[in-house]
């Protein structure tokens, strides 16, 4: 398990300079459209789980300015570093640490809002993990929690599994656990004690006509199986993957889109 989360944290430290430029919109989109289901009371305490480049912090930091308290927590040392940057030049005070969100390093009932935004299908226990942002929620605190869900991505894994496999004769990328469904997240959700006020699961199909920006989305937002190769090999197997996606789907690559957007209450 440490091993495959500290190749996920090189994976992510290397894609983090890439990161706010490729995929930054995509997630503050999510956050903007759950921030308004958030009631919180005047100098609220705020957590990001797995803030990555603090995209969602830092949107949150300006909704509910002033803050009393705003910390985000993340696996990879480089993607912390940028948040820290980001905050840094915004003037905002954030306390941004680099750790495992399955074991957070707070006080129980710290925070009255947790947001945690595309980081729930990482975590070896997601139970656990939503266990553990219960712990740190005051009563009546909230979670705004947005997470792919099964079948996203379906094609694009089924696709990057044979080519390294192929490739490289590494294992395929099953090795990183299978996406949940909607309603195992809601489950956790609630054997967590969250009680839902909010629960979305909005899924459609894309096709995909140009491959080359996709692939290098896919390489900054899911950067995992890249991780073991140089920077040459990892470029290589992008254009690899490209050139599979033109040559096998000339019609365009389907990508089925799914998520859970949700809110719950402590
Ligand atoms: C797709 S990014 C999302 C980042 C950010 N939440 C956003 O919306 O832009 C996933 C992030 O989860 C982090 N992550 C994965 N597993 C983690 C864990 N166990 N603890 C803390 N962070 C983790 C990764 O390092 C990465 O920064």
């Amino acid at each position: 398990v440490e091993a495959a989360k500290e190749r996920l944290a090189s994976g992510y430290s290397r894609a983090a300079l890439q990161y706010d430029a490729l995929a930054g919109h995509m997630y503050l989109a999510g956050i903007r459209r759950l921030l308004p289901r958030a009631t919180v009371p005047l100098m609220p305490a705020i957590l990001d789980v797995g803030c990555g480049t603090g995209v969602n912090l830092l949107e949150a930091a300006r909704w509910f300015a002033p803050a009393r308290l705003l910390c985000g927590i993340d696996l990879a040392p480089g993607m912390a570093a940028v948040a820290r940057a980001k905050a840094a030049a915004a003037g905002v005070p954030a306390q941004i640490t680099v750790g495992d969100a399955e074991q957070l390093p707070y006080a129980d009932r710290t925070f009255d809002l947790v947001l945690c935004n595309s980081v729930l299908h990482w975590f070896k226990d997601r139970r656990q993990a939503l266990c553990e942002m219960h712990r740190v929620l005051r009563p009546g605190g909230q979670l705004l929690l947005i997470g792919a869900v099964a079948p996203a991505f379906q094609e694009w894994f089924a696709l990057v599994d044979g080519l390294m496999h192929a490739s490289t004769g590494s294992k395929p990328l099953s090795q990183i656990p299978p996406l949940p469904t909607a309603a195992e997240v809601a489950g956790h959700l609630q054997a967590a004690g969250f009680v839902l006020e909010h629960f979305a699961n909005p899924m459609h199909r894309q096709t995909i006509a140009e491959p080359e920006p996709f692939v290098r989305l896919m390489a900054t937002v899911a950067p995992h199986w890249t991780a073991d190769l140089s920077p040459e090999g990892q470029l290589a197997l992008e254009g690899l993957a490209a050139q599979t996606m033109r040559l096998a789907w000339p019609g365009g690559f389907p990508n089925t889109l799914a998520a859970v957007e949700a809110v719950g209450r402590k």
